[in-house]
């Protein structure tokens, strides 16, 4: 995967909950792109809305990363689009990317 954190200082994840954890993905983007100093942001997806277990090890994994948001989404698919994308704003605002 072609990402440079380097040039950012406020990174989103993304992350869809699996087994209650982030999915397996995470693991090797977490292990190969060091966050050290940066600003994390989590955008965690999930049916169940259980969103804390999936942060807390997304915390550990990402090592030097300060995190400053989460947001926990409960099957975005299924929500209106618009709703959604007031709800992404929203926070990204909160965080400071907006
Ligand atoms: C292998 C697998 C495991 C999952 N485990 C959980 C889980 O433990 N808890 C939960 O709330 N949702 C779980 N889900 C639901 C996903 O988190 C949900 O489908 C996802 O956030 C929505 O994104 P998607 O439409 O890309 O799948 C799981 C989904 C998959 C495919």
């Amino acid at each position: 995967m072609s990402f440079d954190a380097a040039a950012c200082d406020l990174v989103f994840l993304v992350v869809p909950v699996w087994a209650g954890k982030p999915a397996a993905a995470f693991n090797t983007f977490l292990r190969d792109h060091d966050l050290e100093g940066k600003r994390v942001a989590y955008v965690i997806s999930s049916m169940s809305g259980n969103a804390d277990r999936c942060a807390a090890d997304l915390d550990a994994k990402a090592k030097g990363a300060r995190r400053v948001g989460m947001l926990s989404l409960v099957s975005p698919q299924k929500m209106d689009p618009e709703e959604l994308d007031a709800t992404l704003a929203s926070f990204a605002r909160e965080v400071g990317a907006a």
